[in-house]
């Protein structure tokens, strides 16, 4: 059934509340600075994706004039890029020397130290573009919201854009009917390409390198030795060793496998994933999801798992299931489809009257009865550009952080899960799992070495 003209106009807007930009000149920047200057950036975690993405923001506007990073060796490259940029070990000491020099701070650190850097930012009351995901826990999640609030500035996520030509297209086809009503969603990656599945940390202990400030990677986390390489082989069987070009035990990027400093695969990928559906049918919160997971570990998260996702049904949608699957599992490849194989990354739409895999109707004959399907959904210009715009008082960027709450949620929720084995029945008012009390006790996690939230 295509959807009525009234659906489709509501489910282009985008969830986020509406956002006040407050130029620099009134966040204490210097004085009858025009509020049309290019906005100022600081990037904070700059080694690992931060090296293209600071180099998107460049192109999209933004002026890089501040840098920092924990580790000389692994920031260099971001550094020569932009060799003007004063440059900072401790984000702290940035923010403080900078306040008034900066208007926007990007972050793009290891998943446990997103919320720290993020809340600083927004309470010296800066625009913050963070990396997927936006926080490590649900109540981490809760503080940012707050403070976005307060702060009223300008916020984008770097979840694969809900705004692109693929994303827009999806959501005209399936609006437009072209495979009927879905109450069935399938996502899945291939990943994790990273160490996983460790049955403990480390039994030995590196030197620090001098150009590293192992004590300011691991922020609020646990104190613990740092250990540098893996061996040779794998340390354990079993264990997921799919990507031994990058050997760091923590670092750099390896950090998605352990519970306390990642997210594994459901974080990494979910969001860029979830984003969409979560656009298409106004998702917020699903009120059961159950999991299942190859063998469980204290420390790390499993090499595989298939998450269940139950959504209410809403004013202008039906109930979905939306299934998350990870480490080479996917679901299974429909009829129509012959010997054709899903790549590692997707999501399939299960409708009434056919199946989607991303913006490709699988049946030829509704394929070709559907390709005239006008556009009619606004394509914007990516993560950058449209963080860009918003810091310049335009329109919200597509992930803005009230957006992103509920998908950040989707993985968070997804993994406690996994990692207690037991069904999650959430309540977002109130933040209490009822019926899972191991999983209630991980909604938000204790912050070590003096830092707080
Ligand atoms: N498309 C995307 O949006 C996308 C893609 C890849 C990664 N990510 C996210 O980016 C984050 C980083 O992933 P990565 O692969 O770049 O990891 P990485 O380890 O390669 O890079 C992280 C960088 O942050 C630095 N760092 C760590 N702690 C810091 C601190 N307290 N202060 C300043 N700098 C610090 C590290 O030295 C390193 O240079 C993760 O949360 C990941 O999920 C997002």
């Amino acid at each position: 059934m295509p959807l009525t003209r009234r659906q489709i106009l509501k489910s282009a807007l985008f969830a986020g509340a509406a956002v006040t930009i407050v130029p620099r000149y009134v966040l204490g920047g210097e004085a009858g600075t025009a509020p049309n200057d290019r906005v100022t950036l600081a990037g904070i975690g700059i080694g690992g994706i931060g090296h293209p993405q600071l180099k998107d923001a460049r192109d999209a506007g933004f002026q890089v004039v501040a840098l920092c990073d924990v580790d000389d060796v692994h920031a260099k490259k971001t550094y020569d890029v932009f060799p003007e940029a004063r440059k900072y070990r401790d984000f702290r000491d940035l923010l403080n020397s900078e306040g008034d020099k900066i208007d926007a701070v990007y972050c793009g650190t290891p998943d446990h130290t997103h919320a720290i850097i993020t809340l600083a930012a927004l309470r010296a009351k800066k625009h913050v573009c963070c990396v997927k995901p936006l926080t490590r826990t649900i109540e981490e999640g809760r503080a940012v919201l707050k403070a976005v609030r307060e702060a009223g500035t300008a916020t984008q996520v770097t979840m694969q854009p809900n705004t692109s030509e693929q994303a827009c297209r999806t959501m005209e086809l399936i609006y437009a009917g072209a495979i009927g009503e879905i109450r069935e969603i399938h996502a899945w990656s291939g990943r994790p390409v990273w160490p996983q599945g460790m049955l403990d940390y480390p039994n030995w202990e590196d030197p620090v390198p001098s150009t590293f400030d192992w004590d300011l990677w691991l922020g609020p986390a646990e104190k613990r030795p740092f250990a540098d390489q893996w061996p040779e082989n794998c340390p354990y069987p079993g264990m997921a060793c799919a990507n031994w070009g990058k050997r760091g035990v923590y670092h750099p990027f390896n950090f998605r496998g352990w519970f306390a400093f990642g997210t594994g695969s459901l974080g990494d990928m979910g969001c860029h994933r979830a984003n969409l559906p979560y656009r298409m049918f106004r998702l917020k919160h699903p009120t059961r999801i159950t999991a299942s997971s190859t063998r469980a570990y204290k420390v790390s998260y499993p090499i595989g798992c298939m998450v269940t996702y139950d959504y209410p049904a809403s004013e202008d949608f039906p109930e979905i299931r939306l299934t998350w699957y990870d480490g080479g599992l996917k679901p299974p490849v429909p009829k129509c489809m012959g010997s054709e194989m899903f790549p590692a990354e997707g999501v399939l739409y299960v409708g009434t009257e056919g199946m989607m895999f991303n913006d490709r109707i699988l049946d030829p004959e509704r394929a070709e009865k559907f390709a005239n399907v006008p556009k009619t959904i606004e394509r914007r210009g990516g993560v950058m550009p449209e963080w860009y715009e918003a810091c310049r008082g335009g329109q919200a960027a597509s992930a803005n952080f009230e957006y992103a709450i509920p998908v950040t949620e989707f993985v968070l929720l997804g993994n406690l899960a996994v990692m207690t084995g037991k069904a999650v029945e959430f309540d977002p008012e109130t933040l209490t799992i009822a019926n899972n009390t191991e999983a209630q006790a991980l909604i938000s996690q204790p912050y070590h070495n003096g830092w707080t939230l």
